[in-house]
């Protein structure tokens, strides 16, 4: 190009005499040039539309993608296609770093290369991963030593399942540890403080605690401050099963010998190499010197309630408060040691638990799209549980598979292609921490921070049938509300069953028929238990593989689930399915209690794969603004209203924030404005809006950081460094600014 320039400035050098009047007319002539370009330019995008062909680049820069699409997708997610998905998912364990991992992972990019997506690889990272040796044990034994009782190692009907992994907690050190027992509620810190005020020393203890209250692993953090040996912790039969009977396997409810697995780890990503990907050439920390948020050195032991009560029923000491007791069928006293039969026996715990480097995989599929390849929506769900894992994590990769079936089957008739491009996801090693998305964002964290529209998670799809539950950035509820506007609801009798074949006739709508979000209304009852104006949409939570394109990279995020509506007569609220983390949560259990004609199914997946066709083919990105900022402007009472006085007190204004809350919320609406007034025929001012809003929530990202859990960077929508409950702008309340008087 350089060269062809210079030769042929040469050839005009050459020419004799150039007269200033011919240069003005070199002027004007490429003046005219230009215009005449221009003039063309503008022809092409304000010609009609009846002139432009549909598969133009032209109309292609300046139009919605068809229409048409969105019914079509919807009508081809089939409630059969899903069940079988979810049967074939479930055949084997699906314990990250395991054999299984790496199955599971070729399964998925077979199935993608089959329904025609562009491009489909595996990701392998090298991370940090906790199993036991040999099984825990938890024993009871009499004063001279004797072993007279020990709990159970697996679930009833697993014994003789190699693949299941025995109870265990993931990262609990491996200890030994005898002592009298103590009944601690919850473990939190205000449980352990009350039993110090009643005068049980917790020194040299082991503490049983229930699941609940307090994270998972903040019970042995806190056992360890109070000087305790080793945590045991089970799932309370008054939470979580049905105390009188019956339960699992007549109901869903959990028996005696279910044990919720779970990391105790409360960071998220590879635990070796934070910020960096785990591959071949990272610098790893010490394995055998882990740090975490929630990791004790004292060693922590989960199981089944049955054995709990075992070792429960004759603690000695004082009745425990009427808020600490539960469904095991007697009153809990909170020891320490035991009475009657069991005086002078002990508690002994021992973990065998090790630290090791496994390999775990990511699929990774791409769709590129047709006008802006270098936009995406991505879309995943992880592909680990601890055992079977049907609902937790098969009920998601059911319907994504199936998504991407009927994408993929639209992309091969040649008839669609979406603008943008879509990639999905299926992480590995979720339980453990978030840790194959983690990686995977940290690897492309340049790309996905420039380049990424919106991230759509559905990891359990299904834990009930009741209603979907949504929760994620404001700037996704109105599209992902649109969406389930045009989802019938999973308890309309008339719904498509993707065969094409019960298509309603149009104009024959019924009383039966209903979309999903009448649904969702229904189910979102207001103070007075009327139904609220829109359904609820929630607080992006940190429990998902959402939270480093969320709260680390400020991509608009948002996470769909079918849940009970909990204040429904007749439902019997649980804390989570009660198979959850246990090697119960089978394809027939979801088959037989959760939602046995995938009809709950079937709609999260159609208002999945809407939402992503909307992010994917609307000319402007469909971000709402004015929820966004409606919500900035709620986080600002809130604090206001809780922590105003002693922020005032210190000293600390918030007069600043509320007026760049309304300086943004201004913006927000001239902003919103100008997406109805903007020239849709010119492609560099919808590309220049569209960056706008792609970068929005980019701008609430702190770089530097926040106080409180590493790697919670959005400075509006975070956690308190107390508990890691959702919070409001939350460095205006860490401890230093809230304890201080
Ligand atoms: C230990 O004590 C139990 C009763 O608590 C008794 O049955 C057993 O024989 C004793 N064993 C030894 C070795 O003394
Ligand atoms: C473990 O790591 C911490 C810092 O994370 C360090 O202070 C300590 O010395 C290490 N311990 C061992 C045994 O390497
Ligand atoms: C528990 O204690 C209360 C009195 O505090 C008593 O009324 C009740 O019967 C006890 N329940 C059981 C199951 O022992
Ligand atoms: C929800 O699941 C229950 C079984 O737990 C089933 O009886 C009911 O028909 C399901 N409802 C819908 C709408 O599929
Ligand atoms: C909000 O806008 C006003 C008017 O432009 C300006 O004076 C003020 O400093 C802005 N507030 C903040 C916090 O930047
Ligand atoms: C978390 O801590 C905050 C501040 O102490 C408190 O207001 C909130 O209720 C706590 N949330 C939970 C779930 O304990």
């Amino acid at each position: 190009m350089e060269i062809a320039f210079e030769d042929g400035k040469d050839k005009i050098d050459k020419r004799p005499l150039l007269s200033s009047s011919w240069k003005q007319l070199a002027v004007v002539g490429i003046v005219a040039f230009l215009g005449v370009c221009l003039g063309v330019l503008i022809g092409y995008f304000s010609r009609g539309d009846t002139t432009l062909p549909t598969d133009s680049w032209e109309y292609m820069l300046t139009h919605e993608g068809p229409s048409w699409v969105s019914q079509r997708l919807i009508d081809d997610i089939s409630a059969a296609n899903i069940e079988e998905n979810l049967r074939l998912m479930t055949q084997n364990t699906r314990l990250a770093g395991t054999a299984y991992d790496l199955e599971g992972a070729q399964y998925i990019r077979d199935r993608w290369l089959a329904d025609g997506l562009d491009h489909v690889m595996l990701t392998p990272y090298d991370v940090a991963l906790s199993y036991p040796t040999t099984p825990n044990t938890v024993t009871m034994t009499t004063a001279n030593g004797t072993v007279v009782f020990t709990c159970r190692r697996i679930e009833e009907g697993f014994e003789n399942d190699p693949d299941a992994v025995t109870y265990y907690s993931a990262y609990s050190p491996p200890g030994q540890a005898e002592g009298d027992l103590v009944f601690a509620n919850f473990g939190s810190m205000e449980d352990f403080q009350y039993l110090v005020d009643q005068g049980v020393d917790l020194a040299g203890k082991i503490v049983i605690v229930k699941y609940g209250g307090v994270g998972r692993g903040d019970k042995a953090v806190n056992a360890e401050k109070f000087g305790a040996l080793g945590v045991i912790v089970f799932s309370d039969p008054g939470d979580y099963g049905n105390p009188d009977g019956p339960n699992y396997p007549e109901t869903w409810f959990l028996s005696g010998s279910g044990v919720q697995r779970g990391s105790l780890n409360g960071d998220y990503g590879d635990l070796l190499t934070p910020g960096y990907p785990a591959n071949e050439y990272a610098y790893r920390t010490d394995i055998n010197n882990i740090t975490a948020t929630g990791l004790a050195t004292i060693p922590t032991q989960p199981i089944g309630w049955e054995d709990a009560a075992t070792l429960m029923r004759y603690l000695s000491g004082p009745v425990a408060p009427s808020d600490w007791q539960g469904g095991l069928g007697f009153n809990y006293s909170v020891g320490p040691g035991f009475v009657g039969p069991y005086a002078n026996r002990k508690v002994q715990l021992k973990v065998t638990n090790q630290n090791v480097l496994r390999r775990t995989y990511n699929v990774i599929g791409t769709i590129r799209g047709s006008v802006e390849p270098d936009r995406y929506v991505v879309y995943g769900n992880h592909r680990d549980g601890w055992v079977y894992g049907a609902v937790d994590p098969a009920s998601g990769t059911a319907c994504m598979l199936e998504i991407t079936r009927v994408l993929g089957s639209l992309l091969k008739s040649g008839s669609w292609r979406p603008k943008r491009s879509i990639i999905f996801g299926s992480w590995g090693s979720e339980e453990f921490g978030l840790i194959g998305s983690t990686e995977w964002a940290e690897e492309h964290v340049k790309t996905l921070t420039q380049r990424a529209v919106a991230y759509i998670n559905v990891d359990i799809a299904v834990m009930a049938n009741d209603t979907m539950r949504v929760r994620g950035s404001k700037l996704l509820q109105t599209v992902t509300f649109d969406a389930t506007k045009k989802v019938p609801s999973h308890e309309s009798s008339l719904v498509s069953d993707g065969t094409g074949k019960n298509r309603k006739s149009p104009g024959k709508r019924t009383g039966l028929e209903k979309t999903l979000y009448e649904t969702m209304v229904e189910n979102t009852p207001d103070v007075n238990g009327q139904p609220a104006d829109i359904p609820r949409y929630l607080e992006m939570g940190r429990g998902s593989d959402y939270v480093v394109f969320y709260h680390r990279l400020g991509i608009p995020s948002v996470d769909l689930m079918f849940v009970q509506n909990r204040e429904k007569p007749g439902v019997v609220p649980v804390p989570i399915y009660p198979a959850y983390h246990t090697a119960f949560d089978t394809f027939d259990y979801v088959k037989r209690f959760v939602d046995p004609d995938f009809k709950a199914h079937q709609a999260v997946a159609r208002v999945a794969i809407e939402t992503v066709r909307r992010l994917a083919d609307s000319l402007i990105l469909p971000f709402d603004l004015l929820a966004f900022a409606d919500k900035l402007q709620a986080y600002l009472t809130g604090v206001r209203l809780e922590h105003g006085e002693i922020l005032t007190a210190q000293g600390v204004s918030l007069d600043y924030l509320e007026s760049a809350v309304t300086n943004f919320t201004s913006a927000a609406v001239r902003l919103d404005r100008k997406i109805v007034d903007v020239n849709k025929l010119n492609p560099l001012e919808v590309r220049a809006l569209n960056d706008k809003l792609l970068y929005l929530e980019r701008a609430f990202i702190d770089p530097l950081g926040l106080p409180g859990p590493p790697f919670i960077w959005h400075v509006a929508a975070g956690f308190s460094e107390f508990n890691f409950s959702s919070t409001a702008f939350p460095a205006l309340r860490t401890p230093s600014l809230m304890m201080a008087l």
